[in-house]
C-alpha cells in the first residue's frame, strides 16, 4: 500500500542526543497530542500507562528508551565501559514495563546484543550511534512487516465481507498500517467493499477509542460494537470473517491477546466463521509451547471499576482484572504473518514459517 499514514505512534528526530516522541494514545481519540520522552523512567512510564501500546509498538518504543537513558552518558562523555553498563541498565529496566507482549523482549535482546558486541566502541556516542541505528533498524523492519502482512491479510476477504475485530491493530500498535487492521486498510485501499465491526474493548476502549479512530482515518466502513455484542452480529450473519492481532504466539500457536479474544474465538467457531490471526514473527515464542506459560498481565482494579472516568462499582469489590487471554490453536483457521500465511495453525508449520530464512 502506498498511501502515507495520517499519524506515527512514535517518532525520533535527530541523532542519538535528538527527541523520541510518542502519540499519547490515552488521549485519543479526543487529542492528537505527540508527548516527549526525554528520560527512561518517562518511556517505561508511557509503556505502563499504555500511552504507546500494541505489542510491535512497544517494542519499538523500548529500542529507542535504551538511546533515551544513554544521553546523559553521551552529554557527559562518560566512559565506555559505564556508558554500556547505562544501556544494559536501560534494558533490564524496560523489561519490567509490561509481561506479556514478547515483541517488548525481542527488541531488548537485539538491543542488548549490540552492546554486548560492541566491547570497544570508542566512545558513549559512538554506542549511542549503534544503538539510534539498531532502534531505526526495528523501526523500519516494522514498517515492511505491516506492508507484507497488509497484502496477505487482505487476500483472505471478499467482496461484501463483514469483518469483526477485537482491540487495536493499527498504525498506533506498530510502526504503520498495523497487523489485523493492516490487512482490513489494504483490503479497503484496493476496492473491496468490506464492512467491519470493532468491537469496543472492555475495559479500556482500545476498540472504541483507537480502531474507531484509525478506521475513520483511512475512510473504511466500519461500526462500532460493546463486545458483549460480537455472538448475536454473528449471528445475525453480519460477519464473514474475524481478524485480530497478538501479543505473544506460542510454538503451537496458541495465541495470547487482548482480553476477550478468547470469547469471540469461540463465538466464531460456533457460528462456522473463519478466525484469524495477523503478527509479525517477533510475536512468535518458539520457547513456548503451550499457551498456558505465557505471562499474563494482571491489571490495577481501577480500570474496571472507575476507567470511564467516574465510579462505575461500589468501593472495595473484589477484581479480576487480567489484561490478556490465550486462544488456543485449534480456534485459529490461520494466522497471517510477513512471511506467508501459517494454514492449517500447528507447531511444524509454525516453527517452519518463523524459522524460514528470509533472502
Ligand atoms: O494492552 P494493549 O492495548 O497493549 O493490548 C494490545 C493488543 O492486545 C493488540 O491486539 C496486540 O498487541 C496486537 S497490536 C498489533
Amino acid at each position: 500500500m502506498s498511501q502515507a499514514p495520517p499519524y506515527a505512534s512514535i517518532t525520533w528526530s535527530g541523532d542519538s542526543l535528538g527527541e523520541m516522541r510518542v502519540l499519547d494514545q490515552t488521549e485519543l481519540p479526543l487529542n492528537l497530542v505527540m508527548r516527549p520522552l526525554g528520560s527512561v523512567q518517562e518511556v517505561h512510564e508511557a509503556i505502563v500507562a499504555l500511552r504507546v501500546r500494541g505489542a510491535p509498538a512497544i517494542g519499538i518504543a523500548a529500542a529507542y528508551g535504551v538511546v533515551v537513558a544513554l544521553q546523559d552518558s553521551i552529554r557527559n562523555r562518560a566512559a565506555t565501559a559505564v556508558a554500556s553498563q547505562v544501556a544494559r541498565n536501560a534494558c533490564d529496566y524496560l523489561a519490567t514495563s509490561r509481561p506479556t507482549a514478547v515483541n517488548l523482549f525481542w527488541a531488548l535482546d537485539r538491543m542488548r546484543r549490540k552492546i554486548d558486541a560492541n566491547p570497544s566502541v570508542a566512545s558513549a556516542v559512538e554506542l549511542g550511534n549503534l544503538l539510534l541505528r539498531e532502534a531505526r533498524l526495528i523501526h523500519d523492519e516494522d514498517r515492511s512487516m505491516c506492508h507484507a502482512i497488509g497484502d496477505y491479510g487482505a487476500s483472505l476477504f471478499d467482496e461484501g465481507f463483514g469483518v469483526l475485530t477485537h482491540c487495536n491493530t493499527g498504525g498506533l500498535a506498530t510502526s504503520e498500517y498495523g497487523t489485523a487492521l493492516a490487512a482490513i486498510i489494504t483490503a479497503h485501499a484496493v476496492g473491496k467493499k468490506i464492512h467491519v465491526f470493532a468491537d469496543e474493548t472492555r475495559p479500556l476502549l482500545q476498540g472504541a477509542r483507537l480502531t474507531m479512530w484509525e478506521l475513520q482515518q483511512y475512510g473504511v466502513p466500519s461500526t462500532l460494537i460493546c463486545d458483549s455484542m460480537a455472538a448475536q452480529v454473528m449471528r445475525e450473519g453480519k460477519i464473514q470473517a474475524v481478524i485480530v492481532g497478538a501479543d505473544r504466539i506460542t510454538a503451537r500457536g496458541d495465541t495470547a491477546n487482548k482480553i476477550g479474544t478468547y470469547g469471540v474465538a469461540v463465538a466464531a467457531r460456533h457460528h462456522n466463521i473463519p478466525f484469524y490471526v495477523a503478527a509479525p514473527t517477533s510475536t512468535f515464542d518458539l520457547s513456548i509451547i503451550g499457551g498456558d506459560s505465557i505471562p499474563i498481565e494482571q491489571r490495577k482494579p481501577e480500570e474496571i471499576t472507575q476507567g470511564l472516568g467516574r465510579r462505575t462499582a461500589p468501593p472495595d469489590c473484589m477484581v479480576y482484572n487480567p489484561a490478556f487471554d490465550v486462544t488456543p490453536a485449534e480456534l485459529i483457521t490461520a494466522i497471517v504473518t510477513e512471511r506467508g500465511i501459517i494454514h492449517p495453525v500447528d507447531e511444524d508449520r509454525v516453527r517452519a514459517m518463523v524459522e524460514k530464512r528470509t533472502a
